[in-house]
């Protein structure tokens, strides 16, 4: 069967402003704690009421609708009890940023996306004390507040300067493990210029990996990359960067894309997106990252 992507998609937008006005209402005092737990003993890994209460909403509102969709949530998945099938699978991340979320530092999402034969076809990311809704299908293009066509501002890609000239946003993330620490800070030293890497000119570290694929998407920044993030921290988003005429990769410039891999690259649109526009993105990809 086929798949009603542009239903999906206004249904996942609705969805996401239902959901959003609930981290709204908390992130201003006026609904549940905004107070975090630790998660899996992991002082740097929080979630709170609202991530719970928003992923239950959110769940119980697709399944009434698509019943025989699978449910994958960050809250809900444990490291080890979740796969990804081809059935029509959503993707959800209740609130991401959820440290932000904490501080009332206002980079907090809901991100919402829906894979299909294990591909990624529908991803909305809503910033809802912004009121920032980003959204996207494949093969429709990518959308501020579904008006404003993205990258900003005519919707058309402006050139790739060299890598000396990009601003370039990562995350620390929470994974501590030594060898995932030691690969992400000696990438971070080499976009700093040690190690022969060529130094960027300069880094922006949100606490959302999802807003930080919208910022790639507009063209705020130029490229992203984390290690050890979730498939739910950047399905929508990957997406939403595709659809802004963005590549998404999992580092040494291959074209593989894995969607469980845990390290992500993204990289905007580049006017004149030609074979050697390619080749010059995965270059940067290859600087970039070391793993
Ligand atoms: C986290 C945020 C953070 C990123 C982590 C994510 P959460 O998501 O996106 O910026 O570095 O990798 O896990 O836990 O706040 O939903």
């Amino acid at each position: 069967s086929t798949l009603d992507t542009a239903a999906i998609l206004q249904f996942a937008c609705d969805l996401a402003r239902q959901g959003g006005q609930v981290i709204r209402d908390a992130f201003y005092g006026q609904g549940l704690s905004v107070e975090g737990q630790v998660k899996n003993g992991n002082p740097s890994d929080l979630v709170t009421l609202v991530d719970q209460h928003v992923e239950t909403l959110v769940f119980g509102i697709i399944r009434e609708r698509y019943p025989d969709h699978k449910l994958i949530g960050e809250e809900s998945a444990s490291d080890s009890s979740w796969t990804l099938a081809d059935d029509p699978t959503w993707i959800v991340d209740p609130v991401d940023g959820t440290t932000n979320f904490t501080q009332r530092f206002p980079f907090v999402a809901i991100s919402i996306a829906l894979a299909y034969r294990k591909e990624l076809v529908v991803g909305v990311v809503y910033n809802p004390v912004l009121d920032e809704l980003y959204s996207a299908r494949q093969g429709h293009g990518a959308w501020l507040n579904q008006s404003t066509r993205l990258p900003f501002p005519t919707g058309q890609p402006a050139p790739l300067p060299p890598l000396n000239q990009c601003l370039v946003g990562f995350e620390h993330g929470s994974d501590r493990t030594p060898a995932v620490l030691d690969s992400r800070l000696a990438s971070l030293r080499r976009s700093g210029g040690g190690e022969g890497g060529a130094q960027v000119r300069g880094v922006r570290v949100l606490g959302s990996g999802a807003l930080d694929m919208c910022m790639v998407a507009r063209g705020a920044t130029d490229m992203y990359w984390e290690i050890g993030s979730h498939l739910w921290d950047i399905a929508a988003g990957t997406v939403i960067v595709r659809e802004a005429g963005g590549i998404v990769v999992n580092g040494r410039g291959g074209d593989n894309f894995d969607i469980l891999g845990r390290k992500y690259l993204a990289i905007r649109a580049a006017a004149n997106d030609d074979d050697a526009e390619h080749s010059i993105k995965h270059a940067l990809a290859r600087e970039v990252l070391t793993y």
